[in-house]
């Protein structure tokens, strides 16, 4: 199954004022090892790169005012690299060279989102321009990051459970309660369970496993399930869970833990930091 990566980054990012005043929270900087030297990269570029190592090269970025800069560092600099080239800057010019071979692989599509109406209005449009079977939605602020690529992990795990229309990504947490946790039923592999349930925020939370943010799903699938789902009456936004909690009535949907695998997000001050400094570990 071909996938499609849908990347929404359209959020306001109101807990990383004042930097994300006039820069995209999917913009911040966060450190990543290149050899024996750190290069500080975009984190959207990070996801983007993790993306592109688990075989995508399919992308759908969701955006709204203010964040033409994402659509920006997403072309190719030419001129830039020619004066890098020209200078003898070879260490930076060829990280430049890189990202710009992924990027001429790749079909990166910007969709709109006019208002930040909430992520499951954000999917729904971005949905509007994928035309694989399959997409993975990916949140701009978090990853799942160790050793290897999660997301290579992931999408053969997905390929490899054909009773399981829709996969999740999860994590487990030592205190959930704060965050989107799901009911596990049937455990079809270690690390991998069939979901028959998920609660917001729960004050008596039904496992340790949270919802991260990494989703697969049958593009149809998540399509229609969207489509017939409204406004949700708490947050009066269209939720990407409630349109997963539809899937989940019908049976198909699963879990997997990222097990070896820490939990990043850029999208709070404390786990920002905590960020910078899991990057730069080994
Ligand atoms: P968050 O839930 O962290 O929301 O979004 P936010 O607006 O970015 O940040 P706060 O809550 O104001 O601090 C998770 C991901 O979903 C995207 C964000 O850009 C981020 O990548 N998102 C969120 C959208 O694309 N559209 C939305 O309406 C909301």
């Amino acid at each position: 199954m071909e996938f499609t990566a849908l990347i929404p980054a359209a959020g306001l990012g109101t807990r990383m004022l004042p930097a994300t005043k006039e820069t995209p929270k999917e913009m911040l900087p966060v450190p990543v090892r290149s050899g024996s030297s750190i290069v500080f990269k975009p984190f959207i570029q990070v996801i983007f790169e993790h993306l592109y190592g688990a075989g995508i090269r399919s992308f759908v970025f969701v955006v709204g005012r203010g964040k033409r800069i994402l659509q920006d560092h997403f072309l190719p600099d030419y001129d830039l690299l020619e004066e890098l080239e020209q200078k003898g800057k070879e260490e930076q010019a060829s990280t430049l060279r890189e990202f710009h071979r992924m990027l001429e692989d790749s079909t990166i599509i910007w969709v709109d989102q006019h208002e930040p109406r909430g992520l499951g209005d954000a999917v729904k449009r971005g949905l509007q321009a994928v035309s694989t079977e399959g997409v993975l939605v990916h949140l701009g602020d978090i990853l799942l990051y160790g050793r290897d690529n999660f997301l290579s992990e992931f999408l053969s795990v997905y390929k490899e459970a054909p009773s399981c229309s829709a996969l999740l990504g999860l994590f487990r947490v030592k205190d959930p309660r704060k965050y989107g946790v799901v009911v596990p039923g049937e455990e079809i592999r270690r690390n991998l369970y069939r979901l028959v349930g998920m609660v917001e925020k729960p004050e008596n939370p039904p496992s340790d496993m949270i919802i991260t943010g990494v989703y697969a799903f049958r593009t149809r699938d998540i399509r229609e399930a969207l489509e017939s789902t409204g406004k949700n009456p708490r947050t009066g936004e269209i939720e990407i869970t409630d349109a997963i909690a539809r899937l989940v009535e019908g049976g198909g949907v699963c879990g997997y833990v990222a097990e070896a695998y820490d939990y990043i997000d850029i999208g709070k001050p404390e786990t920002y930091i905590e960020t910078l400094f899991r990057l730069v570990q080994d």
